[in-house]
């Protein structure tokens, strides 16, 4: 069952060499459950931060993250959250389905009683016939759609992906982002992306998230009223555009007219 996931006033601060920085700033976010949302916002603006602090891997300075009604340490101890970083974290000693097979193994559960068998996943991301395969033989593409496998297999309430294919030429990103909603619209989870694509943003949410620059916060929320399924066609629409018209928008909000021009020398 997928879960809603709602940030609630949410500040985080950083202990560096005796100073504290304030990273994330009274954040406010709210995405029904099924829905996909995208977190876009420029580099060093908290993203990656608060992705973890929805995942539990960090906990918020002020304010409190709800999953479905349950606090985030709940939903990681009954292994509900998948998570896909942005740079391959397969072991690579291990095979492809036993890379997919690991989350089982640390949760103790026998295959027999997965939640979603390995084999099908594997299918389900595209690397049938790659099974055996040890990550160092497959395209960095392929790494991470095991690594996306892997978050799938206890069938989590939840899937975040930080940059997932951030690494990617943008070819091989398109293909995969197309794959990705596929994925998503099967498998029934709510699903949060951190991207700093405009494009792609627009191309896979729901609902996007623009934060400012640190400290984050969340700027603007911005829903995306496209179809579905998505295709890439949509891309050259008139209301594509006006969509990613409205992201960058806000995006650009802070910067004053002389950053945006160059040193403005239109002003009197
Ligand atoms: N573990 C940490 N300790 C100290 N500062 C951190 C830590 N993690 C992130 N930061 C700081 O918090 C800010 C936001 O980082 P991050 O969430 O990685 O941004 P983004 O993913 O948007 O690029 C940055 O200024 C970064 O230096
Ligand atoms: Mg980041």
């Amino acid at each position: 069952m997928p879960a809603s996931i709602a940030v609630l006033d949410v500040i985080k601060r950083f202990r560096m060499r005796g100073t504290d920085v304030l990273a994330l700033d009274h954040v406010r976010l709210k995405l029904d459950a099924g829905c996909f949302g995208a977190i876009i916002g420029p580099s060093g603006c908290g993203k990656s931060t608060l992705l973890r602090m929805v995942a539990d891997l960090f906990e918020p300075t002020d304010g409190r993250i709800d999953i479905g009604g349950a606090p985030p340490s709940r939903l990681r101890r009954e292994h509900a959250i998948g998570f896909v970083f942005q740079s391959p974290t397969l072991l690579p000693w291990r095979t492809v389905i036993d890379n997919v097979r690991l989350p089982l193994r640390i949760a103790g559960i026998a295959e027999a009683d997965a939640p979603r068998k390995p084999a099908d996943l594997i299918g389900l991301v595209g690397l049938k016939g790659f099974e055996n395969a040890l990550p160092g033989q497959l395209s960095g593409g392929m790494q991470q759609r095991a690594a996306i496998a892997r978050a799938l297999v206890m069938n989590p309430q939840v899937l975040l992906l930080d940059e997932p294919f951030g690494a990617l030429d943008e070819i091989t990103r398109q293909r995969l982002n197309t794959e990705l909603l596929r994925i998503w619209a099967e498998s029934g989870t709510t699903a949060l992306l951190v991207t700093h694509s405009i494009a792609e943003a627009v191309f896979m949410a729901d609902r996007v998230f623009v934060m400012s620059p640190r400290p984050g916060r969340i700027e603007t929320t911005i829903e995306v009223d496209l179809p579905r399924p998505r295709s890439l066609g949509m891309m050259n629409t008139t209301a594509f555009h006006a969509i990613e018209g409205a992201v960058r928008e806000a995006l650009f909000a802070h910067e004053s007219p002389d950053a945006a021009t160059s040193g403005g020398a239109d002003r009197p």
